[in-house]
């Protein structure tokens, strides 16, 4: 039987009837057309569904969406601001810090979680704290050049949890919502 379930994604109220076993990145994908969140995995190693509830950054594949009632949600797509990069974002486009780019929006999420609790990282703590999320490109390098300058941009800028910053962030489109 489908579960009613009220949450914010990106800011944005959403009500939605999920099946009980419906994961969280199956909803923000397949319902509200959210394709920005990825799948690659199916044993919750590979990070590319990381999105922050609540502020701090999980594996989308490893809940069920029934369990985000009552939360807030943000994806990669509730970054931006009118128009404009999160800092993080911001650093991973400077610093190339992607190839395929499909790794690439948990790799955000989980640096913006990271700089939220640890403002002040070298480049050892990046590559220990990343480590739940799975580059097949292999391109680290880059990847942590883009986390240290994207710290450094948060900071500068004042960027918090970008739960705060998708307060006034990205609304699922109508037909998304029609279809949620
Ligand atoms: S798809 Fe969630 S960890 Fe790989
Ligand atoms: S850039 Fe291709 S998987 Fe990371």
């Amino acid at each position: 039987m489908a579960i009613s379930i009220s949450l914010k994604v990106n800011g944005a109220p959403i009500s939605a009837s999920v099946e009980p076993g419906t994961l969280l990145v199956q909803f923000l994908r397949d319902q509200l057309r959210l394709t920005g969140t990825h799948v690659g995995c199916d044993t919750a190693q590979c990070g590319a569904c990381t999105v922050h509830l609540d502020g701090r950054a999980i594996k989308s594949c490893n809940i069920l969406a029934a369990q985000a009632d009552g939360t807030q949600v943000t994806t990669i797509e509730g970054l931006a601001k009118d128009g404009a990069l999160h800092p993080m974002q911001a650093a991973f486009k400077h610093c190339h810090g992607l190839q395929c780019g499909f790794c690439t929006p948990g790799m955000v999420m989980s640096a913006i979680s990271l700089v939220t609790r640890q403002p002040d990282l070298t480049d050892d703590d990046v590559r220990a704290q990343l480590d739940g999320n799975l580059c097949r490109c292999t391109g680290y390098h880059n990847i942590v050049k883009a986390v240290l300058e994207g710290a450094e941009g948060m900071k500068s800028s004042g960027a918090g949890s970008a739960t705060a910053s998708a307060a006034t962030g990205t609304t699922p489109s109508a037909t998304a919502q029609a279809t949620a």
